[in-house]
């Protein structure tokens, strides 16, 4: 079976890898975070391309067979363009998780993302189609991204930015979802909960989009599926790349062993 390769421009995707580790058993999988040129969602879209489409050519020539773009910003910049190069391979990307929020809370639905993806037409075009009652609102988080990055995310900064949004939804009242409509936001779940309280139901685009995976490769789905990084024989099925480079030595890969842990704890 092909590996199926997944990416992000950090550790966002780290999230959506880990949902894959869990519910896809028999697949193997390259994960690349680009850490040398994120925030993507600060940067121009013209970068943005050349480095998806670098990364897409990159995880080709290593063999896979499917590409997951694990980053809103990078789909919504880069996911028609890559399609169109790559014709021969399957490119998924993601989408944030606006239309269950809708479908599934009755209220006002708050969506985050990053500068990039609040600007870009993909969002604009997914509300023109779904958010029919004007139920949505919109906001960039550029921050959080930072932070996550830098493993901050339980502190001071990360309290303060998540309780400007909280009080920004007070005041207008009325919300019953708050979309992460950015990887790397599934890091703040437990602040973002603590501080929305019951009423806000906390939505992602993870498990719709390695669902979504699962039936574009044919590789089998286990709903009830436990994260696992081996095969049964106990070889690992997911090799790490920085920016290019391939992470070996366990120090190299304690950061994504402690994100998985907490991913583990969180979601
Ligand atoms: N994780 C990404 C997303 O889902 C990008 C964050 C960034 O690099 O700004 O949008």
């Amino acid at each position: 079976m092909a590996k199926i390769g997944i990416f992000d421009s950090g550790i966002g995707g780290l999230s959506v890898l880990h949902e894959a580790l869990a519910k896809m058993p028999d697949s193997e999988f390259v994960f690349y975070a680009d850490r040398t040129h994120a925030p993507y969602g600060e940067k121009s879209e013209d970068m943005i391309l050349g480095y998806a489409s670098g990364i897409t050519r990159f995880l080709t020539q290593l063999g896979c067979g499917t590409v997951l773009i694990a980053c809103n910003t990078a789909t919504s910049v880069a996911a028609g363009t890559l399609r169109k190069e790559y014709p021969e391979i399957p490119i998924l990307g993601m989408e944030p998780a606006v239309k269950p929020a809708l479908e599934e809370t009755d209220g006002r639905v708050m969506v985050i993302a990053t500068p990039v993806t609040v600007r870009e037409n993909k969002l604009k075009d997914l509300l023109a189609r779904v958010d029919k009652d004007n139920r949505v609102d919109v906001i960039a988080m550029p921050l959080l991204v930072r932070l996550a990055e830098k493993e901050l995310f339980d502190g001071k900064e990360a309290e303060d930015s998540i309780e400007e949004l909280a009080s920004a939804m007070r005041d207008r009242g009325g919300y019953t979802a708050l979309v992460l409509g950015c990887t790397h936001f599934n890091y703040f779940r437990k602040g973002l909960k603590a501080a929305l309280g019951d009423s806000v139901t906390l939505f992602d685009g993870n498990s719709g989009t390695v669902r979504h995976l699962s039936s574009v490769t044919g590789e089998r789905y286990d709903a009830s599926g436990r994260f696992s990084q081996e095969d049964p024989s106990g070889k690992t099925r997911v090799s790490y790349y920085d920016s290019g480079t391939l992470l070996e030595k366990g120090e190299e890969l304690s950061l994504y062993s402690r994100l998985h842990a907490r991913l583990e704890e969180i979601c």
